[in-house]
């Protein structure tokens, strides 16, 4: 197994948009805001991570700019001794407005999800207004203006839906001078995954290839799921995620954080270590915090998603996950 050396951390499992993949319909209960890891806490396990050699930190949610002073919590994370890197998945609606401040305050760069070009049909997937899409479009153009970079879009491929707009999807990238990945929609939505809607991603790798030329391989300094290529004939990275095809727990380099102070040692495993009620117990000191560190990466060398995707399931839906 890889060295840990990336946190994921949602900072709410509130969201603006309700992506049918994400959120199952009529979705109303959220962690209540006294249950959620205070920034000050946050920041705290950061530091302890920092420790044992995690140098990178995605914020994610939910949707993680939503929640209250995110931009203090960027601060306060880009203080910490070791972590070098903080960056955000975001789905790009408050982008527009809020790109300067967080790259003012340390945030490196961001991904923003984008599965459709279609105003239509983007109100239809995230459950928002026809009129979302262009703020989104905006947000990505901000965060690049600003330095949010490179800007990467991810979009997970859905059958019948937006598997036919993959190469214009590409274009659109291209022409923005950012980055595109694709993702294998997973089995942690509720009941919106079907086989049916399923697009191996090899299906889509063809499609590009077929369009604009043979794809090379982009090599990349940082691990993570993606694999990115450049087509011959356009300039642009095409990035795949097959979360589901392929396997990529034997590399995997992260650990997430819930918005409810849950350590989950895996996307997929229930494995879950409860670190906020360590850190609110009477008589908290650092070093049980440190404690509990080392023994979940510990733990995470002996855990593996296979079986949880395998058998397509999944309790957390991934809104409370962050991703
Ligand atoms: P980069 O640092 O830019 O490479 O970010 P990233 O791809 O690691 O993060 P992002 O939040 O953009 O995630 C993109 C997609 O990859 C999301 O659908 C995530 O759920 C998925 N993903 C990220 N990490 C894992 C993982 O460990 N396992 C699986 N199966 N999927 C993951
Ligand atoms: N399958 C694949 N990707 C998903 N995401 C959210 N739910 C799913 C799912 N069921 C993606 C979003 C976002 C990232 C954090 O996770 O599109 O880019
Ligand atoms: Fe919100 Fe992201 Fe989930 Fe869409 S995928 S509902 S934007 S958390």
């Amino acid at each position: 197994m890889a060295k840990v050396n990336y946190l994921r951390v949602s900072v709410t499992d509130r969201c603006n948009f309700r992506c049918r993949y994400c959120m199952p319909e009529g979705v109303r209960e959220f962690i209540p805001h006294k249950e959620l890891l205070t920034y000050e806490e946050i920041t705290e396990i950061v530091k302890t991570f920092a420790q044992f050699g995690v140098n990178s930190v995605r914020l994610t949610g939910g949707e993680p700019l939503i929640r209250q002073g995110v931009e203090n919590l960027v601060s306060l994370l880009s203080e910490v001794p070791g972590i070098t890197e903080i960056t955000a998945t975001t789905n790009g609606f408050l982008l527009k407005e809020k790109a300067g401040e967080l790259k003012k305050r340390g945030l490196k760069r961001v991904n923003v999800s984008l599965d459709t070009l279609d105003p239509k049909k983007f109100a239809f997937i995230t459950g928002t207004t026809e009129k979302a899409l262009r703020q989104v479009i905006e947000g990505i153009r901000e965060a690049k203006r600003v330095g949010l970079t490179p800007v990467k879009i991810n979009t997970v491929v859905i059958r019948g839906f937006n598997d036919t707009e993959v190469l214009d999807l590409v274009a659109f990238a291209a022409e923005e001078g950012v980055e595109i990945r694709f993702i294998e929609v997973m089995p942690v939505g509720g009941p919106f995954f079907s086989k049916e809607r399923f697009v191996p991603l090899q299906e889509v790798k063809e499609k590009v290839e077929r369009a604009f030329g043979s794809l090379r391989p982009v090599k990349v300094k940082k691990q993570g799921p993606a694999k990115s290529f450049k087509p011959e004939n356009l300039n642009v990275s095409v990035g795949f995620i097959p979360s589901v095809s392929e396997h990529f727990c034997d590399n995997c380099n992260r650990l997430r954080l819930t918005s409810d102070g849950k350590l989950r040692l895996c996307l997929m495993s229930e494995r879950e270590i409860d670190l906020k009620s360590i850190i609110r117990s009477e008589g908290y000191r650092p070093h049980h915090l440190k404690l509990a560190v080392a023994q979940a990466l510990l733990a995470k060398s002996a855990v593996n998603g296979v079986e949880a995707l395998e058998s397509l399931g999944c309790s957390r839906k991934m809104f409370t996950i962050g991703g």
